[in-house]
């Protein structure tokens, strides 16, 4: 039995804001706000297209996932020093905590920089050096998922595996991102058979703006134990019933399904409609810096869009723990946290 709680309309924002709670699905190079864009470029002495901030946050008008990636590639070509990716990480880091995120799980794309010639290691050990001091100074629980991009070759990933190898203690999982259409999971059985037995997690995005079948894929053929995205799984009743069932978590991400044109509006978003299926639902920000909010706002936005309510609430961010990569006794501790925020509405 899903658990009941009732707050106040005009309370209920307050409450999505402080609530304890896991982000599971954020690309680190997304989180680059146009104001770091500019300060890396100048740092490194690396031209940019864009004259300003002000024009470079006015490119951000996307009509689907291809347009958005352009631009977010070009955005991380400011990226060059282990203290950038420090940087980017810290400011990312900052906002977790402001918005109540206890635990983040980062998707970091090393082929975006290794192919600029931007050696792994640096990438990481930015990266890493982020994480270490968020946990001391924060308080804030960091991992980092290694990201294949889909776009290229399934030999190209298998080589950023073979150089990621001596940094393995430095990541606890793999995942699948960039242009989904016209690349299937399939393409990358191989890297991701090799991944799972190292022990790896493996997630991917699929469902997004690729069909059903690529979710099915990703679970039958690349063996993930969440799909991020999944919104178009509803195409497919089998599927759902069987997410369901199973209890694999979607990492949904409202405000970038709008500004990707994945749903035209919040209120015609199917993020009610999949928990309304007993789908594991998560609520996450994706590319922060380019879809206008962290994950406090995809909060915000859904709940205004969709009429969502407390009891609501509670399920996602407990989903966003269950569903998360620690040991049990850690999730057990966070959704005790979760619990003391939420018994005084309890009904
Ligand atoms: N890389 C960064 N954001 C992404 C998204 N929403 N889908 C696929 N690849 C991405
Ligand atoms: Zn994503």
């Amino acid at each position: 039995m899903p658990q009941r709680f009732e707050v106040p309309k005009d309370q209920l924002p307050a409450l999505l804001q402080a609530m304890p709670k896991a982000e599971l699905h954020m690309h680190i190079e997304g989180s680059l706000e146009p104001e770091l864009i500019f300060a890396l470029a100048q740092r490194n002495g690396v031209a940019l297209r864009y004259p300003s901030v002000e024009a470079l946050r006015a490119a951000y008008a996307f009509t689907d996932l291809q347009s958005f990636l352009d631009i977010y590639y070009a955005g991380a070509s400011v990226l060059l020093t282990e203290q950038d990716f420090d940087d980017m990480a810290w400011a990312y880091l900052l906002k977790a905590k402001a918005d109540n995120v206890v635990h983040t799980e980062m998707f970091f794309d090393p082929q975006t920089h290794t192919e600029r010639g931007v050696p792994f290691e640096v990438v990481i050990k930015g990266l890493s050096r982020a994480c270490d001091r968020a946990q001391a100074e924060l308080g804030v629980s960091a991992s980092l998922i290694m990201c294949f991009l889909r776009h290229l070759s399934e030999d190209a990933a298998l080589k950023t595996l073979a150089e990621a190898l001596p940094y393995r203690q430095y990541f606890i999982g793999v995942g699948l991102d960039s242009s989904e259409s016209g690349h299937p999971p399939e393409k990358f059985a191989r890297v991701f058979a090799q991944c799972k037995a190292l022990g790896l997690h493996l997630v991917a995005h699929a469902g997004e703006e690729g069909p059903p079948a690529y979710i099915l894929a990703a679970l039958d053929v690349l063996h993930v134990e969440r799909i991020d995205h999944g919104v178009r799984c509803l195409e497919d009743l089998k599927l759902v019933e069987r997410l369901a069932q199973q209890g694999t978590a979607l990492t949904v991400c409202p405000l970038s399904n709008i500004k990707l044109c994945v749903f035209k509006t919040m209120p015609e978003h199917n993020l009610k409609t999949l928990l309304d299926h007993g789908i594991k639902v998560t609520i996450n920000s994706d590319d922060p810096a380019y879809f206008g909010g962290y994950i406090n706002q995809n909060f915000l936005a859904t709940f205004a869009g969709l009429d969502l309510d407390a009891s609501d609430a509670y399920t996602l961010a407990r989903n966003s723990f269950e569903a998360s990569f620690v040991p049990d006794t850690v999730k057990q501790v966070w959704i005790a946290q979760l619990d003391s925020a939420f018994a005084p509405f309890a009904s």
